[in-house]
């Protein structure tokens, strides 16, 4: 078997060992919400990409900005910004179709970091977050810090807000502590979601990308609402 799965105090499932061609990950997500890709991608290549970006970020002083999802400023790029990032989303998309069973396309994406002390409030994401995936790049101390996801779907009060909560409240929630390379697949728009526990780490890197159902009501979010339904306008020299 390939992957064995726990159950945690609240149900949710982990995922020990990912392969994308098990049903197991595919059917846990679809029952949960929310799945650990545990070495999504090995330690040396997250170190990589945060050694790559990093280098490009502390030359750019607008990629340093005020707080929006957590406490203080951090660095902050966007795929539309950086095509590398872009195109890491799009060629991941047929990894996360195989986890999800969904077929997707990808809408945005964008590099974070947190500093020590940081939170990230507790918050469901827009429509372009239907399925969404953070992944953990590089922690300073290399101490995992968890991202929490409710157990429960949101209520209609509950829906995207920017602001978000400082803590779940009431409600129940599962956390999923990260290494780099690790990745937590979860439902965005569905289940609210956050860091209630603050960042241990002096600094830490990530990750955050997403995509929609491509037969869903959230279709017109593709591409960051730039969905050319498979039609290539530019014209090739020929
Ligand atoms: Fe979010």
């Amino acid at each position: 078997m390939l992957l064995s799965e726990t159950g945690g105090t609240t149900g949710l499932m982990v995922a020990e060992l990912w392969n994308p061609r098990c049903m197991n990950t595919t059917s846990s997500y679809q029952n949960t919400g929310a799945i650990l890709l545990e070495g999504l991608y090995s330690a040396e290549l997250t170190a990589a990409f945060a050694n790559f970006i990093g280098q490009r970020v502390s030359r750019a002083p607008s990629a340093l900005v005020p707080p929006s999802i957590g406490n203080k400023v951090c660095y902050e790029v966007s795929g539309a910004q950086w095509p590398a990032l872009m195109t890491f989303l799009w060629g991941l998309t047929p990894k996360i179709e195989a986890a999800t069973g969904v077929e997707l396309l990808p809408t945005y994406c964008y590099f974070r970091t947190y500093q020590q002390g940081d939170i990230c409030r507790v918050h469901a994401d827009r429509p372009a977050c239907e399925h969404s995936l953070s992944l953990t790049l590089a922690y300073a101390d290399n101490i995992p810090w968890a991202l929490a996801v409710a157990d429960s779907r949101v209520s209609e009060a509950q829906r995207y807000t920017m602001r978000g909560d400082e803590d779940f409240g009431s409600e129940k929630y599962s956390e999923f502590p990260m290494a780099p390379g690790d990745a937590v697949l979860y439902r965005g728009t569905e289940y609210r979601h956050g860091r209630v526990t603050p960042n241990p780490n002096r600094w830490s890197a990530h990750l955050f990308l997403h995509w929609v159902d491509r037969n869903g009501p959230y279709r017109d979010q593709a591409f960051d609402g730039q969905d050319m339904n498979g039609h290539v306008d530019y014209q090739f020299p020929g």
